[in-house]
């Protein structure tokens, strides 16, 4: 299962490419609003952090940038894609699942511009986007977790779906806006190809009260022992 970075802060990426290895970032408006810089910067950050790691490329490292969120006209849709995806071959078009978003979402595709289909809350939801090529369908865990549904069952459902129909693999699916560990063993038994979270969740499920004590124990028998 492959990890991503749910941010737009260029600092966690870094921190969180370099300690945790991930695979690719996803960001929506908020995230960029939270960077504190102008939505064009923090792409220009991150064109220059693909080059510098030598990762340039989709098939290297995703990187999802949504576009504004007010647009529903598809054509203006397909045109902000387009303009964003020319930027850097990074970069992934995200876009809502609605009509006019899963519309343009086809068309983007049909042109070669990189799909993630986001804000999925169903299983029924993922799989259109599946038909129509999306590389990557974006089904949301947290929030859903967070309001007390248990998610495992609507997971293993997208994942059974598609591997039913021969999507598996070819749509991505990333489970979004994941809180804990818990989370990231339920996606990855399920089968999910990626999950997506904040660097303190992935800080947060690498931590264990026992690796701690643990570390005091060797610590305390090193410092009794002659090592000389
Ligand atoms: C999905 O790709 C979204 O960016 C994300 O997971 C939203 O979740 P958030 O509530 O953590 O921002």
């Amino acid at each position: 299962m492959k990890y991503f970075l749910d941010s737009a802060k260029i600092n966690e990426i870094r921190e969180a490419y370099d300690t945790f290895g991930i695979d690719g970032v996803t960001t929506n408006p908020n995230h960029i609003m939270l960077s504190g810089k102008p939505f064009k910067e923090v792409l220009k950050d991150m064109v220059e952090f693909v080059e510098e790691k030598d990762i340039v490329g989709y098939e290297k490292f995703p990187i999802s940038v949504e576009i504004n969120p007010h647009l529903d006209d598809v054509d203006e849709m397909v045109a902000m894609g387009s303009e964003i995806a020319a930027m850097c071959d990074n970069f992934v078009i995200k876009i809502p699942c609605t009509q006019s978003g899963i519309t343009a979402a086809r068309i983007l595709e049909k042109k070669g511009v990189r799909t993630n289909v986001t804000l999925v809350f169903s299983a029924s939801q993922a799989i259109v986007p599946a038909k129509n090529g999306s590389l990557f369908v974006s089904p949301f865990i947290g929030w859903k977790e967070n309001s007390g549904e248990d998610c495992k069952e609507y997971i293993q459902d997208i994942v059974d779906i598609y591997k039913n129909y021969g999507f598996y693999g070819k749509t991505q699916i990333i489970c979004a806006a994941v809180r804990n560990g818990k989370q990231f063993v339920d996606c990855a038994r399920a089968g999910a190809d990626i999950v997506t979270a904040g660097l303190q969740v992935y800080k947060d499920s690498m931590y264990h009260p026992f690796t701690d004590y643990g570390m005091a124990k060797f610590q305390g028998a090193w410092d009794k022992t002659v090592t000389e």
